[in-house]
């Protein structure tokens, strides 16, 4: 990994389509929870609204070599937890930036947050990232686990 060449910086409202790019991509989209797929003009939607609207959503990009290459979303659910979410473009995964990314995500997080992930259960990378910056194994469904962390 090139230190120089890339920051992690919150999302502003022109970063939406890179993010889109990221999540919708093919190798990406098999690692989530659902697999629509959405337009771009509903994932704008959504997008000015969960991280520039009323309710505090937080959404950080990873920018290297001057390209959005990936994201990292904390979406308050429910029970008030931080569901995490990270993704960086296939292109750039195994350099050691999606454990940068989360590394900065956690830094700059407010603390007292209770953090929560739901990762597939066949998706080690991910899983033992989060297990590597303190998430512990709450549950398991059939094809996920649930992690958890408080900051
Ligand atoms: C999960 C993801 C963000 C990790 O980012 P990454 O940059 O590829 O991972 P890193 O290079 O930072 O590596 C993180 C750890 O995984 C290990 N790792 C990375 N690629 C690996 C691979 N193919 N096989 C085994 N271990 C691997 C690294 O060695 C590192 O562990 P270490 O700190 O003990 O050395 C990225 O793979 C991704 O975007 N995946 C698709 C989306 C996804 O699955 N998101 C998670 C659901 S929220």
């Amino acid at each position: 990994m090139n230190e120089q060449i890339c920051q992690v910086r919150p999302a502003t409202p022109s970063d939406s389509h890179a993010v889109w790019n990221v999540r919708f991509n093919l190798d990406v989209a098999a690692t989530a929870l659902t697999n629509e797929l959405v337009p771009f003009d509903k994932h704008d939607e959504w997008f000015q609204k969960k991280y520039f609207g009323e309710v505090k959503n937080y959404c950080w990009v990873l920018v290297c070599d001057q390209e959005v290459c990936g994201y990292c979303r904390c979406d308050v659910d429910a029970s008030l937890a931080y569901v995490v979410s990270i993704a960086l473009n296939p292109n750039w995964h195994g350099q050691g930036l999606g454990k940068k990314l989360l590394l900065e995500v956690l830094v700059q997080l407010p603390s007292g947050l209770k953090l929560k992930a739901e990762v597939k259960n066949n998706n080690v990378v991910s899983v033992n990232l989060f297990k590597a910056h303190g998430f512990i194994q709450i549950e398991t469904t059939p094809d996920t686990f649930v992690l958890t962390r408080q900051l």
